[in-house]
């Protein structure tokens, strides 16, 4: 399973969002493996799965709320927390390590007021970090939003993040 955030294309905000939960639960309850394959949709559709939509999951899979948690806590990919509304997602591989990415770590940490694994509090920026990203002959990488940047710069990261931070929630 890929460990990249997504972009969410449902809102646990619609108030049709449970109907999209059951029917998607359904097209799956005869499947082996349901309860991973209903939770990968929600990563999917809404980008993070809400504790309703857990306890819905349990109660349509007839399993309990903690043995579901169980499962969506045991893999890394699956978010129980709404992502922020930018998520860099820093390669923690070798040839990043030495060729650029203390730079941009830095610069992301100061600009920002985090460190790495955490959000800020109006949960516009969140600094996460991943295994090798396979682009290693373009240091430093980073996903940003889900998307594979290279030779990412300093200068670029901070434009990014006025543009950003210019805009409203
Ligand atoms: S080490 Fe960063 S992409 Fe491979």
């Amino acid at each position: 399973m890929s460990a990249q955030p997504r972009v969410a294309k449902l809102s646990y905000d619609r108030p049709d969002w449970s109907d999209h939960v059951r029917e998607t639960v359904a097209e799956l309850a005869n499947v082996d493996g349901a309860v991973i394959m209903a939770l990968q949709r929600l990563m999917d559709d809404f980008g993070y799965i809400s504790e309703p939509a857990l306890v819905l999951v349990s109660e349509l899979l007839h399993l309990t709320p903690p043995q579901v948690f169980a499962v969506a806590t045991f893999y890394h990919e699956f978010r129980l927390q709404k992502p922020a509304d930018t998520v860099f997602m820093l390669c923690r591989g070798p040839a990043c390590r030495v060729d650029g990415m203390v730079a941009v770590r830095k610069l992301l940490e100061r600009r920002l007021g985090i460190t790495v694994g955490e959000r800020t509090a109006d949960n516009r920026f969140a600094i996460e970090s991943s295994g090798c990203l396979g682009i290693c002959p373009h240091p430093p990488a980073m996903l940003i939003d889900g998307e594979l940047a290279g030779r990412v710069t300093t200068e670029q990261l901070e434009r990014l993040i006025a543009e950003r931070s210019a805009t409203s929630p």
